[in-house]
């Protein structure tokens, strides 16, 4: 129960952050796309988010690494009908790969050379990017609440 609170409770900051990433905060920069500013401000918010969504990254992986022993469900990754397992696995080693080695290491440098040359399209790619991640993440929770309670896909 505690494990699977804390899943939850992980999974909503962290995605929450990247909802409000993608339908708010790039909208409203996005306003002075044409300007390197609007990527300045960006980098402050996401450096101050990162830490907070590389921790919920550790406890919802850890939780749902604790769930799996718990609940003897290794073998729900031999089943089709438990895509959404494998698409809580993918989302989670996604994020892990983003926040913790392309991030730090190449992205925070590579987007910013973006934005110095052309700072509207950054702000294409970055948000086309947070997009992409936003709808894994969502069709990922979508199942695995289906799915953990008795739904079928
Ligand atoms: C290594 C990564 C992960 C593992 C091993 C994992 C494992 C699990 C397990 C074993 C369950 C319980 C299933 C059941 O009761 O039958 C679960 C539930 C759940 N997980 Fe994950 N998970 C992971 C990542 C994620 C991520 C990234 C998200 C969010 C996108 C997520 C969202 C959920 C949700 C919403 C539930 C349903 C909770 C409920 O309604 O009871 N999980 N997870």
């Amino acid at each position: 129960m505690l494990a699977r609170a804390l899943h939850v409770v992980a999974g909503v900051l962290w995605i929450g952050g990247v909802g409000f990433v993608t339908l708010a905060l790039l909208p409203v920069l996005g306003r002075d796309r044409a300007q390197e500013s609007w990527f300045t401000r960006f980098a402050a918010f996401e450096r101050r988010f990162a830490w907070i969504a590389r921790i919920m990254v550790l406890v919802a992986g850890g939780s749902g690494f604790y769930l799996i022993v718990a609940l003897d469900a290794w073998d729900r990754f031999g089943s089709a009908s438990y895509w959404w397992m494998h698409a809580m696995v993918i989302v989670w080693a996604i994020f892990t790969l983003f926040l913790f080695v392309l991030e730090p290491l190449v992205f925070e440098r590579v987007q910013a050379r973006i934005a110095k040359a052309s700072p509207s399209r950054a702000h294409r790619l970055i948000t086309r990017l947070h997009w992409v991640l936003l709808a894994l993440s969502l069709i990922a929770v979508f199942g695995a609440v289906a799915g953990s309670h008795g739904g079928f896909l």
